[in-house]
């Protein structure tokens, strides 16, 4: 990032999305790296016959424990710190007082607030042993993630990303979600530009420096399309096929792309090598 242009330093907007300079990014690795630990921390918690509920207080309990604040805790009407997506549930699933199940795949999504700026990341995780099409869809979900943030190049467009998800995961004989999306963020949760993970090369808004949003691809083994249930926030396949997301929140640096959200314990990938 070049520290001497002062137009980047307070977050300057080009067509919506904002693009932030060095302190962002010192505040970014803070809150990204807080988040990483919070998902290492569950991982062991992550077991037949445990609720989401308990997930879902051990998970405040660590923000607290941090100084930071769970995002999602009354973000709209939600009241929950993590979304805990089971099986069929495609995203924000809540979490209640039902055990985990044997071969269960469950999404946790964890966003925190550190100084007013937010780190947002998920994984896939198995409850117990998981059989070998849960296996499958979880690693290409990963993959899928992998090869959007490999297409973040400034100079590159959104489309590079949505591109290179989608070829990889029909590729694969999975479909991507289209009615959930990634996300601009920062000092806000949910900002301008909306990252897409399908599309076409070429297409899309041009990715420059300094620009901070998460990639978060839901991946299903059946059909795309999903419906929200009664209570307003989970999100299921309509043909209950299986489905999958990991995130990741990223920063576009002057030659690249820089993770946010890595595990500094290296568990990324919390499902063991498929
Ligand atoms: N963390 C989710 C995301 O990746 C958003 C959850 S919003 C909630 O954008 F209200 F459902 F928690
Ligand atoms: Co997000
Ligand atoms: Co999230």
């Amino acid at each position: 990032m070049a520290t001497t242009d002062p137009s980047l330093s307070a977050g300057r907007r080009t067509a919506e999305i904002k693009r932030h300079g060095p302190e962002a990014f010192a505040a970014m690795r803070k809150a990204g790296r807080l988040v990483a630990e919070g998902l290492d921390m569950i991982l062991p918690h992550v077991l037949p016959g445990v609720t989401t509920a308990r997930l879902d207080r051990l998970m405040f309990d660590f923000a607290m424990d941090h100084g930071a604040y769970p995002a999602t805790l009354n973000y709209r009407g939600y009241r929950h710190s993590i979304c805990t997506s089971i099986n069929h549930v495609v995203c924000h699933g809540q979490p209640d007082d039902k055990p985990m199940r044997e071969g269960d795949i469950i999404n946790i999504d964890y966003t925190v607030i550190v100084d007013g700026w937010h780190g947002d990341s998920s994984r896939m995780y198995a409850v117990g042993q998981l059989n070998r099409k849960a296996d499958r869809l979880c690693a290409i979900t990963h993959e899928c993630l992998m090869r959007g943030i490999a297409a973040v190049r400034p100079g590159g467009t959104m489309g590079d990303i949505g591109h290179a998800i989608q070829s990889y995961a029909e590729s694969e004989r999975c479909s991507v979600v289209r009615d959930f999306c990634g996300h601009g963020l920062g000092q806000l949760f949910h900002d301008a530009p909306n990252i897409l993970h399908y599309g076409a090369r070429g297409e899309g808004p041009r990715i420059e420096p300094g620009m901070l949003f998460t990639i978060e691809p839901m991946i299903n083994l059946g059909k795309p399309q999903v419906k929200v249930l009664a209570d307003g926030w989970t999100a299921v396949t309509r043909d209950r096929s299986l489905s999958a997301q990991f995130e990741h929140t990223v920063g576009v640096t002057d030659t690249g792309v820089e993770i946010f959200t890595l595990s500094p314990a290296g568990l990324d990938y919390p499902i063991g090598k498929p």
